[in-house]
């Protein structure tokens, strides 16, 4: 039996004297805990990805961490607001990106992957919660995330105990935008700032290997990201986190609706994709695709019995 990715002890021995290539070690949990960039470590990177094609281009660009994240809802299947995707709809994608990772050059290194717990799958009871994380795993999450501070602490010890590494994820929680009155920055009192500095802490001793800090101002990320020994991820967060996280169709330049002002488009796919399209309609109609190259042929016999001359 080959040694599950990450495992240490005697299973990396009998790994390292069987490898014939020089495969890249991928991140595992323990592994990310201790990633503090005032310990000397790199910023972490994480990419969101839904599909197979996505998860093989981050992990081609060596990004660390995949979130399949429930962005799903709005950047792939159109919707308004996160609240609308399921278990079964993450676990899906998970999936997808899973066997898109499985399908890569040994050369290329795993990134780490996130299941995002949706809306409603942790909120019910903690088996729910812990049942729902399972559900991610067994598609192909290495992890879960899930949404809230200090009231989320029995399902995260929940979920941990089940052995299922937690991601935490502080400030603006897209999940709770109606209970929020919107997708508003958070912590920017002073009593909210240190309500988040409490929370991470918290996190941090039920078990969580990092923590998502989205919308809250940069000082603030500073200062929570100071006060735990976890790595801190950001997103509208400034630049002192221990790492940073982006939307897929963001980065690229693939989602054209309102963009936050944290969002850093590194490409314009979308408009490259809309010029491709048009150029394969123009030649549709014009008559000049598909030519004789891409065509095939019928062997001149064969063509000559069913009475066809060029
Ligand atoms: O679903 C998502 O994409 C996220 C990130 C924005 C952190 O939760």
């Amino acid at each position: 039996m080959p040694p599950p990715p990450g495992a240490e002890g005697p299973w990396t021995e009998i790994e390292e004297a069987s490898m014939p290539t020089t495969r890249p070690k991928s991140l595992t949990a323990p592994a990310l805990r201790g990633r503090k960039v005032r310990d000397g470590h790199d910023p972490l990177v994480m990419v969101t990805a839904y599909d197979a094609p996505g998860a093989r281009m981050v992990a081609e660009a060596g990004v660390d961490l995949i979130l399949v994240g429930d962005s799903l809802a709005m950047v792939v299947l159109g919707y308004d607001d996160t609240l609308q995707v399921t278990t079964d709809d993450i676990a899906h994608h998970t999936a997808a990106v899973s066997r898109g990772l499985a399908s890569l050059d040994p050369e290329v290194g795993r990134p780490f992957v996130v299941g995002d717990l949706p809306w409603m799958s942790y909120h019910t009871s903690t088996d729910d919660a812990v049942r729902n994380a399972a559900t991610l795993i067994r598609a192909g999450a290495q992890s879960v995330k899930l949404e809230g501070g200090r009231k989320r602490l029995p399902v995260i010890e929940a979920i941990v105990d089940a052995e299922i590494p937690v991601m935490g994820h502080l400030g603006l929680t897209p999940q709770s935008m109606h209970a929020m009155g919107g997708f508003r920055v958070q912590g920017k009192e002073h009593g909210a700032a240190l309500e988040l500095v409490a929370d991470a802490k918290a996190l941090q001793a039920a078990g969580c290997f990092a923590i998502v800090l989205e919308g809250v101002p940069d000082r603030v990320a500073q200062m929570v990201t100071a006060s735990v020994d976890v790595p801190t991820i950001g997103i509208g967060a400034g630049g002192d986190c221990d790492g940073q996280v982006l939307v897929f169709h963001d980065v690229l330049g693939i989602e054209d609706r309102v963009a936050p002002k944290f969002v850093r488009r590194y490409a314009e796919v979308r408009s490259v994709a809309v010029e491709a399209l048009e150029a394969f309609a123009a030649d549709v109609r014009g008559g000049t695709f598909p030519n004789d190259d891409e065509s095939y042929h019928l062997d001149l016999d064969v063509a000559e019995t069913l009475h066809l001359y060029a």
